[in-house]
């Protein structure tokens, strides 16, 4: 377990940087490509641990997938381009790829094991395992298909009316890749406003769909083609510079090239609120989704109340936030966010007690966090109990601590920040 000691305190933060590519984006434009017919070329895909499971999953699901160092190659053939894998399917951390590739395999006639890491194998399958055995999927797993190892033989799916019973882009987007497969017409109904990103590669590699707020619908026997495409920065990466820009002294950072889907700026939202410098400067695109610049100057923050819709366009990102709230003036309330306790870890328990040792005060509840601001950093020993982004929340810490903050299992960012330490420090003066 690498550890790293950081001691930045009273740094500037200033410069101009581009974040590595989308995780979800970068997922799906494998997924995608591996499914349509013909050539996929996918510029600025993220080589984050994640989506190097996701590769490796799909090259053991008998797809060509090469990297041209400009970009990656897909050389789809359609859904039944897919072979039947000699190996079990390791989807590592990754709970994206475990989810939607449920999805893909559920109408696939052919049998496949999935497994991950310690983290995977404590996060809720169910949510997907059971509505893709209603649509006709023969899935075993784990206490019943709740957890990895779990068995899926695929085949022919019937679509359902379905309501999902958590807002969770995840079993949204499985449900879809199922839906794409089955006989007829699926209508699925959203609990809350959860990324997008599926629905629009549907719409970007030529399939159809239609939406009316929170109902999808959904017709069977989709034929896609592969198609060329850009992904934008990771705006859940860039969370982490704009909060070290606000919490430092004379501080200007401008990130460049960001995803700017409104169902993922839930944070921007939020520290306009809390009263931060930030500024977004779209670009004018044809792009299949939203891109643009972000300015962010140091800033004073204001306690603000976090819940309701607002959660799922925030949800990776609450962890970060949580760090910049112990700097606002008075409580800030987080509620509604109970998704957190089956991210990567139980970020309610992680976010809280790692932050805690550092001196802040912050307490746990059932559905979120009260933060009390504003605290003094003292420094100490934390962990990011193998989770990326506590990792990097950890490190950023480091920014406004009085002493060293001493970050164990810093490797676990390369899930999906390879090069996060080089970027920090390049923009640190
Ligand atoms: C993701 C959806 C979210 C998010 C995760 C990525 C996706 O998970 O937290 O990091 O790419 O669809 P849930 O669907 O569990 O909310």
């Amino acid at each position: 377990m690498a550890t790293q000691t950081l001691h930045f305190k009273n740094r500037t933060i200033k410069g101009v940087i581009e974040v590595p590519g989308d995780k979800s984006i970068s997922h799906r434009s494998i997924m995608f490509g591996a499914i349509a017919n013909g050539k996929t070329r996918v510029r600025n895909f993220l080589r984050g641990q994640d989506c190097l499971s996701t590769w490796d999953c799909f090259q053991k699901l008998g797809v060509s997938i090469t990297d041209q160092n400009q970009y990656l190659l897909i050389e789809g053939k359609g859904l039944d381009g897919l072979k039947e894998p000699t190996h079990i399917l390791d989807v590592g951390n990754s709970g994206t790829t475990s989810r939607l590739l449920l999805g893909i395999l559920a109408g696939r006639p052919f049998h496949s094991v999935l497994i991950g890491d310690e983290s995977i194998a404590k996060r809720p399958m169910s949510r997907v395992t059971a509505p893709l055995r209603l649509m006709g999927a023969k899935i075993d797993g784990r206490m019943n298909g709740e957890y990895t190892p779990i068995s899926i033989r695929g085949g022919e799916l019937s679509s359902i009316q379905y309501q999902i019973p958590v807002a969770s882009a995840q079993v949204k987007s499985s449900l879809l890749f199922a839906a794409m497969q089955a006989s007829g017409v699926t209508e699925l109904v959203e609990k809350g406003d959860t990324r997008d990103h599926t629905e629009r590669m549907i719409q970007y590699f030529g399939g159809k769909l239609d939406k009316n707020g929170l109902t999808i619908r959904i017709e069977g026997s989709a034929e896609l083609e592969g198609r060329d495409l850009v992904v934008p920065g990771d705006i859940s990466s860039a969370a982490f510079f704009i909060a070290a820009a606000i919490l430092s002294p004379n501080s200007e950072l401008l990130i460049k090239n960001v995803g700017l889907n409104e169902t993922r700026t839930g944070m921007i939202t939020v520290l306009e609120k809390m009263g931060a410098n930030i500024e977004i400067i779209p670009h004018s695109t044809d792009s299949f989704e939203p891109y643009g610049d972000i300015l962010v100057r140091s800033s004073k923050l204001q306690g603000v109340e976090i819940g309701g819709d607002v959660i799922p366009k925030l949800i990776d990102e609450i962890p970060i936030i949580a760090l910049l709230a112990t700097q606002a003036e008075g409580r800030t309330t987080i509620k509604n966010a109970e998704e957190l306790k089956v991210k990567e870890t139980n970020r309610i328990d992680t976010v809280a007690n790692e932050l805690n040792k550092l001196g802040c005060q912050i307490t746990p509840t059932n559905d979120g966090l009260l933060i009390d601001g504003v605290s003094k950093l003292s420094g100490g020993i934390v962990n990011s109990h193998g989770d990326h982004r506590i990792g990097m929340m950890l490190a950023i810490a480091s920014l406004i601590s009085e002493k060293s903050v001493h970050v164990q299992g810093t490797d676990a960012i390369d899930v999906s920040f390879p090069n996060f330490f080089q970027q920090l420090t390049s923009i640190m003066h």
